[in-house]
């Protein structure tokens, strides 16, 4: 499958047309953005890495019953995968608090929440990514109700299973982002799981594994990306 036309370029990643009108390549650069883009660098061999991740991560959570728009891996940055009608929301669930529920209700970093607590966001950089809930989504027309249940359910699952996969590798999975769009009139969960959107701490030692390495200049991003994936034994190429 070769790429026609790039029809959208984030600060990530970047949609490719291709031969088949229903299928785009999706290519993972090395370029890193925080803060909703004020933070931004290449990292080297960071396309790679979060490609070859989300794939893994992807054909895990299919195993477990959930539908992906993932095809196939193509080469080390790009993968094919349907082209959806994404919804404009960001579904985050968080374990432990940590970033931004900790500015906006003074809670300390890491504190374990009594229940995974589920938020959605507007996907929205000039706004800065705000809260939203459910009421939004209706009065907004962003989704319907069945949308929203529908995708709370998945996430809440893809917690579940992703908790149990990181743990196992002596990772706590602190939050993360996750964003659905429509295929054929069905919710399928879209573009990536990878460090950069989500937070994994050492079990033992509570070190950051994630992209607040660079958010919050810790350095060594790639290298703990690589680390996480070894640790869960994928086979990743440079
Ligand atoms: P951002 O938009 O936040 O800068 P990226 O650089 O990751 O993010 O760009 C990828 C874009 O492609 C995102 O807007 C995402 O919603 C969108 N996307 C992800 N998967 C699909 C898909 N299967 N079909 C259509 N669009 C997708
Ligand atoms: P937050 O603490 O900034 O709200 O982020 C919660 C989790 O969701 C964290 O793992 C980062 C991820 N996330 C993104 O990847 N992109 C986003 O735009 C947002 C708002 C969150
Ligand atoms: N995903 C957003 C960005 O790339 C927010 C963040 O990760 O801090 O800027």
């Amino acid at each position: 499958m070769k790429k026609i036309k790039e029809i959208t370029k984030g600060k990530a990643k970047s949609m490719y047309t291709t031969e088949v009108d229903d299928q785009l390549i999706m290519h993972f650069s090395d370029d890193t953005s925080a803060f909703d883009g004020k933070k931004k660098e290449a990292l080297l061999g960071k396309g790679a890495v979060n490609n070859q991740f989300n794939a893994f991560i992807m054909s895990h959570l299919k195993e477990n019953g959930i539908d992906t728009h993932l095809i196939e891996v193509i080469n080390s940055t790009d993968s094919l995968v349907y082209k959806l009608d994404m919804f404009p929301i960001e579904c985050v669930i968080r374990n432990r608090a940590s970033g931004s529920i900790c500015r906006r209700l003074g809670t300390e970093d890491g504190l374990v929440l009594e229940n995974p607590l589920f938020e959605f966001f507007l996907k929205d950089d000039d706004l800065g990514d705000p809260l939203i809930n459910d009421e939004h989504i209706i009065s907004f027309n962003w989704a319907n109700m069945k949308q929203i249940l529908e995708m709370k359910k998945q996430t809440y699952k893809v917690n579940e299973i992703l908790s149990k996969l990181f743990i196992d590798s002596g990772l706590i999975l602190v939050d993360f982002k996750v964003e659905f769009g429509v295929f054929n009139g069905k919710i399928l969960l879209a573009d990536e799981f990878t460090p950069d959107g989500c937070r994994l701490w050492d079990s033992k030692t509570l070190k950051k594994m994630d992209k607040d390495r660079f958010r919050q200049g810790l350095g060594d991003v790639v290298e703990s990306y690589h680390q996480v994936a070894d640790r869960l034994g994928m086979n990743i190429k440079t």
